[in-house]
């Protein structure tokens, strides 16, 4: 093996090798471990999970190894959207919580030496939201109504909407509120959308910032960043302009990706750093890969999320290609990477991965995960293979809770259960988002599988009897078990982090490898035969074949982690490589 000139530069703030993080700085290349609250873990029984819930579990998360949790919404909602319907940015739904629950899950996680991101959702309320409910009150033309995006419907009567605009999650993007008056939800009704040109609104989000970041939590993960800003002014374009004329990547588009949502931003970098450390933040910004920089400036929110590998194919030139890119777009913005390979929005990348390239998705969960059938043995094993993957790159990698079990979607959840607003908006035309959402099992027996205690009401999203054979208790005796497996590759990579360069090596086709300072050295065989073990010490297989027991080559569709043979290895081991290094 040679090797090629280097990737990527070292970040400015680049973290020196075996030197403590800086405080300011933990989140560059952090592990963060996503909770959905409501799946989580269930402490009081009532079918849904809930902060005591977490705060129970935190050994878990202690012996995973991970560094940060994000968690999901876990405010008072009516659940129109999984929580991300917020009725008061500063409370605890109390199906979940108390905020002195919230206090005490927070001293957990940070005496465990984990800290905590939130989730903020500044694009939409809910419609139960006090400042809502006082605009409906208060009737067109008020200013209560200012701080919502109000229009006159057209026509006489105001009878019809002020566009033809569709929301994301299917039907219009306008509802009418009985006065004349519409107003604009980019999601589902129960989510009208904040006027962020509003001051109160703008100084309220400040205020959220602050309770939060006064009680401890460390981060915040900024939901549809890439919206919140809108320029309604002059004449609207339809739905069909808006699709076929407006660019999206000149800032200037009526609701999307808009320049002017940095000076928002900006004001709450000032509110980050008023903190020591400074709060960090991530974004949650579909946009183009060049407009991503602004967002995880460090003027701004400071790091964004690279959403490619969720939609890449289990393939090495596609992933290489996501890796340099990435790393050249977070060296621009002068922040690290995130790697993500699942969250609660899409089919869980165990399933992803058992299936053909190139499968639709709707389609296939329509089928109730039968048209085709996913391999899953393969789906697991790929999927071990990409988070050696990401877990070896420069930057953050953030772990969907339950894929360190290899969980598959659950694609055959009845109709009847199903709570996503998708399912219900497209009426019955996209099966959404439930299928990564059903609730953890933490032991093959007992109701709900450990999810909620016994005698328990049943888990809100019924779990299939496959999870029983992939709970937390089964997986800690298995040394083979994907639990297994990750926490040697969490414990591993703590001990191997370096500074945030990597270096590709040469290698055969549909095989990656690189190395990063210090001498790790990370080879993932995409292909489906063996490929040559290159030179050096195996401390990881995610093969799971436990390292040093005779590896000679890279099994299919596996990643090896290596370190430098030191110099009493070398006749022990052979040393010198089938790949002649
Ligand atoms: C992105 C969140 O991840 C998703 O779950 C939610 O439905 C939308 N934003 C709307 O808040």
């Amino acid at each position: 093996m040679t090797t090629t000139p280097s990737a990527t530069a070292a970040a400015p703030s680049a973290l020196p090798a075996e030197q403590p993080v800086d405080p300011a700085l933990w989140w560059r290349q952090a592990v963060v471990y996503q909770v959905y609250p409501r799946s989580f873990a269930d402490a009081d029984g009532d079918g849904t999970g809930d902060l005591a819930g977490v705060t129970s579990r935190v050994p878990h998360l202690e012996r995973l190894g991970v560094d940060a949790v994000w968690l999901s919404p876990f405010y008072p909602s009516a659940l129109a959207d999984g929580g991300y319907d917020v009725d008061d940015y500063r409370d605890v739904d109390p199906r979940l919580g108390t905020l002195e629950d919230f206090d005490r899950m927070v001293a957990a996680l940070h005496a465990a030496g984990i800290r905590l991101i939130v989730d903020i959702v500044p694009n939409h309320s809910s419609d139960r939201h006090a400042w809502f409910r006082a605009a409906l009150a208060a009737g067109p033309g008020s200013p209560e109504r200012e701080r919502y995006v109000f229009r006159r419907g057209l026509g006489a009567d105001g009878a019809q909407p002020p566009t033809d605009w569709l929301s994301i999650f299917g039907g219009p993007s306008w509802e009418p509120v009985g006065d004349g008056d519409w107003y604009l939800h980019n999601f589902a009704p129960e989510q009208p959308d904040w006027n962020w040109d509003h001051p109160d609104v703008r100084a309220d989000f400040r205020r959220t910032l602050r309770f939060w970041a006064d009680r401890g939590v460390d981060g915040f993960r900024i939901d549809v960043a890439h919206f919140l800003t809108k320029d309604l002014t002059g004449v609207l374009p339809t739905q069909a302009e808006l699709e076929a004329t407006q660019d999206l990547t000149d800032g200037a588009h009526p609701f999307n990706d808009r320049d002017d949502v940095h000076d928002v931003y900006r004001e709450w970098r000032a509110v980050f750093d008023e903190y020591d450390p400074p709060r960090m933040a991530v974004a949650e910004a579909w946009v183009p890969a060049h407009r991503r920089p602004a967002y995880a400036s460090a003027e701004g929110l400071g790091q964004a999320f690279n959403f490619d590998l969720l939609v890449a194919e289990f393939d090495a030139a596609a992933f290489r290609r996501v890796v340099e890119e990435n790393l050249l777009l977070a060296a621009d913005a002068g922040s690290s990477s995130t790697w993500v390979l699942s969250n609660h929005d899409v089919v869980r990348h165990a399933s992803r991965y058992g299936l053909p390239a190139g499968t639709p998705r709707i389609p296939w969960l329509l089928s109730q995960g039968t048209d085709p059938a996913p391999d899953l043995v393969r789906g697991v094993r790929r999927a071990r293979a990409a988070t050696a993957f990401v877990l070896a790159l420069p930057g953050s990698t953030y772990v969907y809770q339950g894929e360190e079990l290899g969980l598959p979607e659950v694609a055959d959840l009845p109709d009847a259960v199903l709570q996503d607003p998708t399912w219900l908006r497209s009426r019955g035309a996209d099966k959404g988002r439930d299928g990564c959402r059903v609730p953890l099992p933490w032991t093959r027996d007992g109701d709900s599988l450990g999810f909620g205690p016994e005698g328990g009401r049943p888990a809100h999203l019924p779990q299939p009897a496959s999870f029983a054979e992939l709970a937390v208790d089964v997986q800690e005796a298995d040394p083979a078990s994907t639990l297994a497996f990750y926490r040697e590759a969490l414990a591993r990579r703590a001990g191997l982090q370096t500074v945030e360069e990597l270096e590709f090596l040469d290698a055969p086709e549909g095989v990656v490898a690189f190395r990063r300072p210090g001498g790790w050295v990370c080879v993932t065989n995409f292909t489906t035969a063996p490929v040559p073990l290159p030179a050096g010490r195996v401390v990881l297989s995610s093969s799971g074949r436990p390292p040093g027991e005779g590896l000679t080559d890279v099994p299919a569709e596996t990643t090896v982690w290596l370190t430098p043979v030191e110099p009493a290895d070398a006749v022990a081991t052979g040393a010198g490589g089938a790949t002649g290094r």
